[in-house]
């Protein structure tokens, strides 16, 4: 086959199994979410880069190495999405929401990234998500991170996943640390990988989720983000602590957790599993106070989390239950009877049920296409119900069967499955 033809690396196919995993895991989280007060929305695909470049920081691996950038025809700069939060908060200003406060949204979609593709990574992938708008309380943490933990139950995966916190305190406390960090990292500038070294002067903060040996060796003498907190940011992580023991969610402190993006302040947390191997993380997110300002809105907090579809769809395989199927597989005896198969057919998926008209032929192996498709009943349309305007309807649940008149065909059915 001409490669061309192949898909891109990095992207998929949901084929109709898989999309049907998707679908399971979309519609959890969506019911999951409305509970807790959240409402669906769809922003595009695509926006002016300036609204990731100028958000997600210009040092973070999603912008500097991974974005898909290109201009348009009319000389525009666009960017296929990385990430959901920073349209979102787009779309919260432009649309002039700010008067609608608080605001509790959920999406779901395809995001973009030029990653190394292996088991869990894409370079399209979908993400389930999250957004509060307008709460500065940390119970709007707390309830963003009980939404995500009700939902990993839904799906049957809680007990596989790990809540990691941590705290990169207020624009104060990241600043003082910051200076700390580097100030001790200097020491050692010529012995840190070269990701870290180029790291340093640029987001230092990363240098500590690190997954070289030799750094993770030098960070452990390395001051601590916790020693840098403001009292006001030590209050704050504290609450939220409280919180999830209110809740019974058991969480672990890690100090090495601070996120790829730079929107970050205060909470950042993440759902881990170590059944996908290298890439764990289910459900990552945090509170993001000043990035609506950073993007010319008025200051208004947030705080919300993303998850992956593609690796909880791992995780959920093979236990997505089947949709109750209440379908009818319609066999006729021959052309003649097909045609009049062809109306019973349209008249039975008028009155909303499923059917699927077989064509003539064997009837062992349409027997057993009528099991494959999960028909709940069998429509036979043979030679003595064609002479005397008849259907026999066999109820393929129950070994039973009974002869109708065509006429009566949908009433019988519509009976049948009530
Ligand atoms: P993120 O950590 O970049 O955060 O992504 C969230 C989740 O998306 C990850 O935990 C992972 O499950 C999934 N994910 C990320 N990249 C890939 C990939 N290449 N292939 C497959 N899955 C992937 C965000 O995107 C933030 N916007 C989350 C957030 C919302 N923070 C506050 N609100």
């Amino acid at each position: 086959m001409n490669e061309k033809f192949q898909p891109v690396r990095g992207t998929q196919d949901l084929l109709p199994d898989l999309k049907n995993t998707f679908r399971y895991i979309e519609s959890v989280c969506r019911l999951t979410a409305a509970l807790f007060g959240f409402k669906d929305i769809d922003t595009p695909i695509f926006e002016f880069s300036d609204v990731f470049h100028r958000t997600l920081g210009e040092t973070s691996d999603a912008i500097s190495k991974e974005t898909y950038t290109f201009t348009d025809r009319g000389g525009n700069s666009l960017t296929l999405r990385p990430e959901g939060t920073a349209g979102l908060v787009r779309a919260f200003i432009s649309n002039g929401m700010t008067q609608d406060l608080p605001l509790r949204l959920y999406y779901y979609g395809p995001m973009f990234r030029y990653e190394r593709p292996q088991k869990g990574r894409y370079r399209q992938f979908h993400q389930v998500g999250v957004e509060t708008l307008g709460l500065e309380s940390p119970h709007a943490d707390s309830e963003v991170i009980a939404l995500a933990h009700l939902f990993l139950q839904r799906l049957g995966v809680a007990e596989a996943a790990k809540l990691e916190l941590n705290s990169l305190g207020d624009a104060d406390s990241r600043a003082a640390y910051r200076e700390r960090l580097v100030e001790f990292l200097n020491d050692f500038a010529t012995q840190l990988s070269p990701d870290s070294q180029e790291r340093l002067s640029k987001n230092p903060l990363r240098i500590l989720d690190s997954k070289d040996e030799g750094d993770r060796k030098i960070l452990e003498r390395a001051p601590k983000l916790s020693e840098s907190l403001t009292s006001g940011s030590v209050e704050f992580f504290g609450r939220l602590q409280e919180d999830l023991k209110i809740l019974g969610i058991p969480f672990v402190l890690n100090e090495k957790l601070v996120r790829g993006l730079d929107y970050y302040r205060h909470t950042v947390f993440e759902f881990t599993t170590d059944q996908l191997g290298a890439q764990g993380a289910l459900v990552a997110g945090g509170r993001y106070d000043g990035l609506v300002e950073s993007m010319g809105g008025p200051s208004t907090p947030g705080v919300g989390w993303a998850a992956g579809v593609e690796r909880l769809a791992l995780l959920v395989e093979g236990r997505v239950p089947a949709e109750p199927v209440n379908r009818v597989a319609i066999i006729p005896a021959d052309e003649t009877a097909a045609k009049i198969g062809l109306k019973m057919a349209f008249d039975l998926r008028t009155a909303g049920i499923a059917c699927e008209l077989l064509e003539p032929g064997n009837i062992g192996k349409r027997l057993k296409r009528a099991n494959k498709i999960g028909a709940r009943a069998a429509v036979i349309l043979g030679e003595a119900e064609l002479a005397q305007q008849t259907a026999t309807v066999k109820d393929l649940t129950a070994s039973a069967q009974e002869t109708v008149p065509a006429a009566a065909l949908t009433a019988h059915v519509q009976k049948l499955f009530s």
